[in-house]
């Protein structure tokens, strides 16, 4: 990539995410956008894609995207790539659970069937994501339906998002890969899988199955490394002190919110997470650690 188009924080940005996606960030980007306060950056990573919050609210021109799920970079590809033929195919999908059973069971070989495939089962799922199993297929039940007589999939959300695509490389690997390339000048935002649960001490479990203590480590050395060479690096992470020690940030941020992890026998309650910065213009003095909370926040995702 060249060095000469900057990533500006751009808050009227067209783009929205338009998938659902379990941990997305959409809640968090005028917050993320406050931070980086209009400054510009060579090149914009996002190691974590998923539903790509923060970048679509950034739209910067030149971008790396990754995600180690290849059905998921699939649909991000296709959708810069062919939006109008997906969005002629799934303009005439009726919502129903025989089309949604039909759509479960396949397994298409063509990228372009299989990105219509997810995108149908993005929005009709239950609970409206698509989550695979352990086993790694799809068992969620149907959704019910539309509530509203909106169509299953917004026009003017997919071809807004394949013109905001279009300077994206995107690839399907580990973060580490995607971040090899990264370093002076360059915005990087990583938001690991952290699904923890609190158990009755207040210890958290991390979730070793998505993302393990070993990849904390590699995360945490790498975004090190990053900022040594005079990147700008932005880490949501789980809230928990061993977290705080791997790093050594410029800023630690602890961001109260309800959390959306509850069983739904119980209350939701609030939950804090971290956003820790490593931002080299900020860097002239020692590098402390703040802890100022940004009062509650609470998802609109
Ligand atoms: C919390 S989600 C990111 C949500 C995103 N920030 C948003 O706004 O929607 C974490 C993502 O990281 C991906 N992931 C997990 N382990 C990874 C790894 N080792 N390398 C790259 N991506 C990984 C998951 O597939 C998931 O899509």
């Amino acid at each position: 990539m060249s060095s000469s188009a900057p990533v500006i924080p751009s808050p009227q940005a067209r783009a929205k995410p338009f998938l659902k996606w379990p941990g997305g960030k959409r809640w968090l980007t005028r917050h993320l956008l406050g931070l980086l306060n209009g400054s510009s950056y060579r090149r914009y990573f996002e190691p974590f894609l998923g539903g790509g919050a923060l970048f679509f609210a950034l739209q910067p021109e030149k971008a790396a995207l990754s995600d180690v799920n290849s059905d998921l970079i699939n649909v991000y590809v296709q959708v810069r790539n062919r939006p109008h033929e997906l969005i002629r195919r799934l303009k005439d999908l009726s919502v129903d659970k025989a089309t949604y059973a039909r759509f479960r069971s396949a397994d298409p070989k063509l990228n372009l069937d299989r990105a219509v495939r997810f995108l149908y089962l993005n929005r009709t799922a239950f609970g409206g994501m698509y989550r695979l199993n352990r086993q790694g297929s799809f068992n969620v039940p149907f959704g019910g339906g539309q509530r509203t007589p909106e169509p299953l999939w917004n026009e003017n959300l997919l071809q807004e998002a394949s013109k905001a695509l279009k300077g994206a490389q995107l690839q399907t690997s580990d973060f580490q890969e995607l971040l090899a390339d990264a370093g002076e000048g360059d915005l990087v935002y990583c938001d690991p899988t952290y699904t923890v649960a609190h158990n009755n001490n207040g210890f958290v479990r991390y979730n070793e199955r998505n993302f393990s203590w070993d990849d904390q480590k590699r995360l945490a050395d790498t975004c090190q490394r990053l900022a040594r060479e005079g990147a700008t690096v932005l880490v949501s992470n789980a809230d928990h002190d061993d977290i705080i020690r791997l790093y050594d940030p410029t800023r630690v941020y602890r961001l109260d919110r309800m959390s959306v992890l509850c069983p739904a026998s119980e209350k939701r309650k609030p939950t804090t997470e971290l956003l820790l910065l490593f931002d080299s213009r900020r860097t002239k003095r020692p590098a402390q650690r703040v802890r100022r909370p940004f009062g509650r926040i609470t998802p609109d995702a």
